[in-house]
This record gives structure tokens, sequence and C-alpha cells, in this order.
């Protein structure tokens, strides 16, 4: 049997209900977080939890469990999922109230949703690298919350998918922001260049993690708005998530990067990425390397 929890309680997945009137089902009123998980292992739980709470205080919604309690909860879910290597995707909304736009004038409580899902590495694309389109970049001015309205996100990851793209890599006219559900980054002349982390963007945990490594690995980093026509001209593009890691780009609308290989630089960080994984969750069944 699988298991989800449904505000705070562990149940039988197909006995996991909301109530029609949830802010988060009428509204897109809640903010979310994707963690990985290899081995039975959470991946960078610190800096999800302590990303979700600022999603929540950025919308003002309090958070029903201290973080400690939500730590157990989603250990005690993959435990009881017997989940190996996949991901824990977890909500909260503001909870159900009649349907007004302003927040509900008496008092609700959130509504915390999680559940888990077997989901192996994308190994062989890792080794490969992914074909992406552009696409403009529609959203709101804060991209920094991890909201639950993902309606230009989904219209973006759509163009991808129909035009047999792994990714969309959105821009705001010249200006590169990230991908529909992934950072963004280039290398030219083996400086690695990104988005920085403003409200136009998501900080992404696993971009976070990347410049920890270049850092480390004394790789050259500039955290700044580039251009269409700089990423046109790159040496190396990849892309950065929870799902995907360290994911080269060898196609941009219809264009090669570079020669159409996974980069030198880019490879240098997907080993650096492993060996992180490793270091937090134990080894790996099957490398990017190999
Ligand atoms: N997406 N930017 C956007 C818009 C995202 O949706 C994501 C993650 C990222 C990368 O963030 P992180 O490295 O913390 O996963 C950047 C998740 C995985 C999702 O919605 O499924």
């Amino acid at each position: 049997m699988a298991y989800a929890i449904v505000n705070g309680k562990l149940m039988d997945r197909s006995e996991a209900k909301v109530d029609i009137e949830d802010r988060g089902y009428q509204f897109g009123d809640g903010v979310y977080e994707v963690i990985r998980v290899y081995n039975g292992k959470l991946f960078t739980l610190k800096e999800h939890l302590a990303r979700f709470e600022k999603s929540l205080a950025s919308i003002r919604i309090n958070l029903p469990f201290s973080t400690q309690e939500l730590t157990e909860m989603i250990k005690q879910l993959i435990e009881k999922n017997n989940l190996h290597t996949g991901i824990i995707y977890m909500q909260i909304t503001r909870g159900a109230s009649p349907r007004n736009h302003a927040f509900p004038s008496e008092v609700v409580s959130p509504c915390l949703t999680a559940y888990t899902k077997e989901m192996p590495r994308p190994l062989a694309k890792l080794k490969s690298g992914v074909n992406t389109i552009l696409a403009e970049d529609i959203r709101w001015l804060r991209c920094d919350i991890k909201s639950l309205n993902l309606l230009a996100n989904i219209l973006a990851k759509q163009k991808a998918g129909e035009n047999n793209c792994y990714e969309a890599i959105q821009h705001r006219g010249q200006d590169v922001t990230e991908g529909s559900s992934s950072n963004i980054f280039m290398v030219k002349n083996g400086v690695v260049i990104t988005h920085p982390s403003n409200e136009l963007i998501l900080k992404g945990i696993t971009k976070d993690v990347i410049l920890q490594h270049c850092r480390n690995l004394s790789i050259p980093v500039e955290e700044r708005v580039f251009s269409l026509k700089e990423l046109t001209a790159a040496d190396e593009v990849f892309l950065s998530s929870t799902t995907s890691e360290v994911m080269p780009v060898i196609e941009i609308s219809g264009s090669t990067v570079s020669d159409g290989q996974p980069g030198t630089v880019t490879r240098k960080l997907q080993q650096a990425f492993e060996q992180e994984i490793v270091s937090q969750c134990g080894n790996l069944i099957e490398s990017t390397l190999a």
C-alpha cells in the first residue's frame, strides 16, 4: 500500500482527498517543495525546508508544524513507502474556505499534503545532454516564491515537449532568466555564468550546490544577467534542478551549443555533484561518469 500525508496525517494514498474549496485548488494559494531521495535518504533536506519556510512567510501562511515535526513526517513517509530513489512532493495551502480572493477572515488551518514517487536518475540524458527551446518569460515578478501558480511554466514546458525538447529556456526580452522548472548556466572561457538569485528566478537548491562546488574547484563564477546573444555564443550550457541534477544542454532552438557535446566544465560539475550525493546519501548504483 502507498501512503500519503494529508493535514499532517499519514493515510492510504487512495483515500487522500482535499476539499473542493481548498484555496490551493481554487487559487493556487500555496507553496511547494520537491526533495530528492537517493538510497532512501533525503538530499539537501535542510536547504529545502529553509526555502519552504521562506516561501510560506512570503505569502503569509504559518507552518502548522515545527521543522522537526515536518522532518519526522517526511522521513516516516519515505520509510512507509519504501522509497529508494525518487522524490517527495509536499505542499501547503492556506486551507479550505468559502471562495473569496482575500485571505479568509475566520481562522482556517493550512493544509499540508505530501506523497512520494519513484524516480530514477536521468542517467542516459545526463550522459548525452538534452535539447531545449527558447520561450518568452511571461511570469509574475515574484518567481523566488515556490508558488503553486505554475501556468506560465506549464505553457513553456508544453512548448518544449511539443518540439521534442526536454526543457524551455525562458527569457525576459533579451535577458535569460531560468528554465520552466530548472536554473540555467552558461560557460564562457572557463567562467560559469548564471542569473543572480533575485525575484525573477527561483533560488535553486541544486544551483547553490553547484556554485559551492565551483568555489571548491576554483572555477570562476559570475552571478549576473546574461543575454540570449551570449547564450548562443556559449562554450557550454547546462541546466540544474532537483530531478535533473547537472544536465548538459546540447541544443537551443535548433542550434547546437558549441560542438554539440557536453562540455568539460559541465562534466567536472557533474562529477562534483555526484560526490555530494554520495557524501550525503551513500554510494550510488550507477554513475554518470561510467
Ligand atoms: N523545480 N526554477 C524553477 C522555476 C523550478 O521549478 C525549479 C525546480 C528550479 C530548480 O530548483 P531546485 O534546484 O531547488 O530543484 C528552478 C522542481 C524540481 C519542480 O517543480 O518539479
